[in-house]
Formats: C-alpha cells, structure tokens, sequence
C-alpha cells in the first residue's frame, strides 16, 4: 500500500521524491525502485540489514515484541491447535485448509513418498562420513533429474505436483541419508502412518524387528517441524527467491536453499550448539570462561544459539521449545547435561551487559538441538531436520514470488573499489604479490 508520505532525497543540490510503502502491520518503507532512474545513484548495504526485496503476505515477525504468525496465525496457536502438514498448506496456499482439502493434501504428500528406486543407489556413491547436508542437497537436486517433465515453474499443475513431490521425498531422502551413515537397510515409507511417525520409523526401524513409533515423540518433532516452518527472508528464503527468480525449476532452489541452511550461521547452529555445549562440559562446565570468550574482541569465538538479524526480544520459537525440552525430558527420565549447561549459559548470558547491550537472547536453535537429543536424533541430522520444517516455507517463498508480477531475475548491483584499468603485465616482469595459500602440494588427491 502507498502511503501519502513522501521520502525526500537530496543529493547535489536537487531533490528526489521517493514513494514510502507501508505494510498491512504498519511497517513503512521507502521505495527506490526509481532511485537509480532519477539520480543515477545506487543504494550499499551489506547484508541487506536495510533492504526489503519483496512485498510478501505469508510471514509477519516483530523482533522488538518476539511475534511471529503465518498468515496471521501466531506460532504458540499453530503449535497447539495445529499439525505440520495444515502449517505447510497454510503457507503455501494462504488459508488452513476445509478437513476434504486437509485429506487429499496429506493422501497426495502420502501416494508420493517413495524415491525413484534408481535414486537408492546414488546414496552408496557417498562416503560413509558424508556429512546429511551435502547428501541432502544432492539429492533434492537429482530430483530435478528424475521429474524433467514436470517442472515448469509458471505452469500451476507442474507446481503442485512439484511441491508434493517436495513434500512427501524429503523424509525419505533424510532417512536414507541417516541409513547409510549408520550402515543400516534403509527403511521404506510407511503409508499407513502420518507425517512425523513415518519419518521416526524410516529412522529407527531395522527389518528385522517390529517398530512402534512413540506418538508423543512424533507429535514433538510435528511441532518442531512446525516451528520451523518458515521465517520470511532469512537467508536460505532468500536463495531460494534469487535461483528461483531466474526461473530455474523449484528443485534446484530448494536445493540451493539447503546449501544456505548448512552453515552455522544459519540453520548450521543448532549442530554447532551441542558441539559448543559439550566442549563446555568436556572444559569442567567452565561456563563463564566461554562467556569471555564470547565478549572477547580479539577473538571471533561466538556463543552459538545466541543473537538473531531481527529479533531484539526472546525468539518466540526458543519459548515453545524449551517447553516441550522439559516435558519430553522429565517424560523420558532423560537427566542430559547439555540442558543444565544449556541454562547456565543462558542464565549468566541474560545477566551479562555485553548481551544485554546488544540483545542478545537464545535463538530457536539453542534448545532444539537438545530436544532432538531426546528424540534419538543424531547430531549431524539437526540441520537436515530443519530442512524438513522450512521446506513449506521456501516453497511458500518461490510460489510467491514467480507468481508476483513484480518480480525481476535478483541481480544486485555493487560499488566498485577494485584497480582501475591498466596495461597487462608480461611474466617475466611480475613480483609474488599475496595471493593463493602455500602447501596444497601435500594434500593427496582424495584425502
Ligand atoms: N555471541 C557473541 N556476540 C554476538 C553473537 C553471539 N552469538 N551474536 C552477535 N554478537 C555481537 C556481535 O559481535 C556484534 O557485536 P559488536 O556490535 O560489538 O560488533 C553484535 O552482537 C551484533 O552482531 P552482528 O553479527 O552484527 O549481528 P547479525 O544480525 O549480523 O548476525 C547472527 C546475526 C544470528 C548471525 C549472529 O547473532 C550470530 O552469529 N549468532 C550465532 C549463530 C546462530 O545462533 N545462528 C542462528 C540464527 S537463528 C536461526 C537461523 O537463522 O537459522
């Protein structure tokens, strides 16, 4: 919507009006799409801190007051009263779906869960520590493969039975993934069963045993998934919006988005959590000394699980977790030392003014990694099962944007500050400036 309110830009003497925008929760933005037509100008600002890219409807977040609801529902109701699969169709499509729509959403995610029987055998190609992200990516990649006909990004249908596709492949890829890490069978789909126990049985059933799939522990990881779900344009969200944005097919943006999530500033964390809180506790459970270190400038060491772009308050998503932490724990008699180190930490965190100062507080990623813990998780699948709970969320994203007329192929534009042009030097007058690091002779090819 546009505001009456002008933005004024003067620079060199002559002033520029500029449109200001304001979203339908008051956020108000000033419009430069015709900044560089009428000043020759461009905008810099590294890490887009300042930048809209979009306008979007599917997620509003307000970092000062820790909100974040999915097409105005708030997280805490789409927690309790909510199940992933409606989350997902409720980002994807924009309302929660009638029980008939709910039915055959879920019997289509259902129908499709099983991978293309060629596509097993890539999983042996990996090697045994492949780490589950790069299996992953590769892996949602080579669907691309798999589904040529059917991925016409502007062709509604193809969407749709892409996005099922997505959907109902990704737990299999994840388990199999986890399968051949452990060097067990990898276990089929179960249709008979939801979307989360399905996902636990591929995990942890062997064939030579019957497996019951505990439901609390299937509703927890439902929940998880839906805290997951989506978080407007973070950094995967975004590249999943810039491959998309040249149309590239929906496979190899989510792809790329998983690319994105693997590092540990990002959906990475809640695996770099647990590596942090057990080398706390391997350290005498020093954990003040980690605190300094913290704070300490000259060293780049960061508490993982603390801080985030936009939330200056408690991440709402952190509250739910810890939560259901406690009750799975004290269900489980689980006593595991990461979560009393886990709320030391945040304890002497909260009442430190370094993090004060600079808000500071625990992400969604500082107690999901302990709740999966609980779960039987693995560490190296914690980010693997935030994929799991983001893909409605990026797939939202993409539907969003190559059906908003306003798009454009994402292509920022830079300022400059290289050499300017000069004359080619021949060889035999050059020196050895810095450049390439030494020593790569003594790595074997393979190693
Ligand atoms: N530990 C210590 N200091 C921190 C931390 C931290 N975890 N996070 C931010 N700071 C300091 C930072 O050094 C800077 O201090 P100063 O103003 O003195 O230079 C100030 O706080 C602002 O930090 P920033 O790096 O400019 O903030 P950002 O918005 O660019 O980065 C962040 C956000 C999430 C990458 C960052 O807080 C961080 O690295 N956190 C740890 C990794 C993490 O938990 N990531 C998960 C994020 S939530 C889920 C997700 O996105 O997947």
């Amino acid at each position: 919507m546009s505001a009456n309110e002008k933005a004024i830009l003067s620079v060199g003497g002559k002033n520029h009006e500029l449109d200001v925008i304001v979203g339908s929760e008051g956020e108000r933005a000033i419009d430069i799409r015709s900044l560089r037509g009428q000043t020759g100008l461009i905008t810099l600002d590294n890490g887009y801190a300042n930048t809209g890219a979009c306008q979007s409807e599917i997620t509003f977040l307000n970092g000062e007051k820790g909100i974040l609801r999915h097409r105005g529902y708030s997280i805490e109701d789409l927690c309790e009263r909510g199940t992933f699969l409606e989350t997902a169709y409720l980002l994807i499509y924009g309302e929660l779906p009638s029980q008939s729509q709910l039915s055959t959403f879920t019997e289509d995610i259902t129908r499709h869960t099983l991978i293309h029987e060629n596509m097993r055998t890539f999983f042996q190609g990996f090697p045994l520590k492949a780490h589950p992200m790069a299996i992953l990516s590769s892996m949602v990649c080579t669907l691309s493969a798999f589904y040529q006909q059917s991925y016409n990004a502007l062709d509604a249908e193809h969407t749709d039975l892409t996005i099922v596709r997505l959907l109902a492949k990704i737990p299999t890829i994840a388990a199999f993934a986890y399968k051949k890490a452990v060097g067990q069978p990898y276990i089929y789909p179960d249709n008979n069963l939801n979307y989360c126990e399905n996902l636990l049985k591929m995990f942890f059933a062997v064939p030579c045993e019957d497996h019951e799939v505990d439901p609390d522990k299937a509703k927890a990881l439902d929940q998880l998934l839906i805290l997951h779900a989506d978080h407007e344009q973070n950094c995967s969200t975004s590249t999943v919006r810039l491959v998309g944005s040249s149309l590239a097919n929906l496979y190899s943006a989510i792809s790329a988005a998983c690319c994105a999530l693997w590092g540990p500033l990002h959906g990475g964390a809640n695996q770099a959590v647990i590596e942090m809180l057990s080398e706390i506790a391997k350290d005498g459970n020093n954990v003040r000394k980690y605190i300094d270190l913290a704070k300490d400038k000259n060293s780049d060491y960061r508490l993982m699980g603390f801080g985030h772009r936009v939330y200056k308050n408690f991440d709402p998503r952190a509250r739910i977790i810890k939560k259901t932490c406690d009750k799975i724990l004290a269900r489980e008699g689980i006593n595991d030392p990461m979560l009393d180190i886990a709320k030391q930490l945040e304890q002497v965190a909260l009442e430190d003014e370094y993090f004060i100062e600079r808000k500071l507080y625990p992400n969604v990623d500082f107690y999901s990694g302990i709740l999966y813990r609980a779960l039987g998780i693995p560490q190296d699948m914690f980010t693997v099962m935030f994929a799991i709970g983001r893909l409605p969320g990026w797939i939202a994203q993409w539907r969003e944007m190559v059906t908003d007329p306003a798009t454009r192929i994402g292509r920022p534009r830079q300022v400059y500050t290289g050499q300017q042009a000069r004359e080619f030097t021949p060889i035999e007058n050059r020196e050895s400036l810095p450049g390439r690091t030494a020593g790569l002779d003594r790595v074997t090819p393979h190693e």
